[in-house]
């Protein structure tokens, strides 16, 4: 398999299970303006996954059979960050986050993508640095109201 191929169906799972994380979270806040950026943060993972999914298939490769793995050990871990404590859950997706914009960072240097998958891992990268600052700003709101 090419590597460009391989880098996209990497992250296609690593990205559904960002959406499962995000999913199981939602509960645990009943602060509206978190629950929200929570819900927006999901739709912006499925997203993720959807693009990538189309552009594996644009590259006429299949997605991993790992995905269904991913997904459930997505719900197993946002399960468990709501059972520690909010700021500590939203601790624990900065530091998710921060891996996902390093991992597409490294991609970046080291595949040779063409221009349109390049570009779809370049978005991505951005959008999981919007997602560091909601948290970020979800923690302050938090500590706000204490
Ligand atoms: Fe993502
Ligand atoms: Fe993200």
């Amino acid at each position: 398999m090419n590597e460009v191929l391989k880098a996209l169906r990497k992250k296609h799972n690593f990205e559904r299970s960002a959406v499962e994380i995000y999913s199981a979270q939602i509960r645990a806040f009943p602060e509206r303006e978190i629950a929200d950026r929570l819900k927006a943060a999901m739709a912006n993972e499925q997203e993720h996954v959807n693009d990538l999914r189309a552009r594996i298939g644009e590259l006429e490769g299949d997605c991993s059979r790992l995905g269904v793995f991913f997904q459930s050990a997505g719900k197993v871990l946002g399960f468990t960050t709501t059972l520690l404590g909010k700021v500590f859950l939203l601790r624990t997706d900065i530091s998710i986050e921060k891996r996902a914009v390093k991992g597409y960072g490294e991609l970046l240097q080291k595949v040779d993508f063409d221009e349109k998958s390049r570009s779809l891992v370049q978005k991505n990268l951005e959008d999981e640095k919007v997602h560091i600052k909601r948290w970020e700003e979800s923690i302050e709101i938090l500590k706000g109201r204490q």
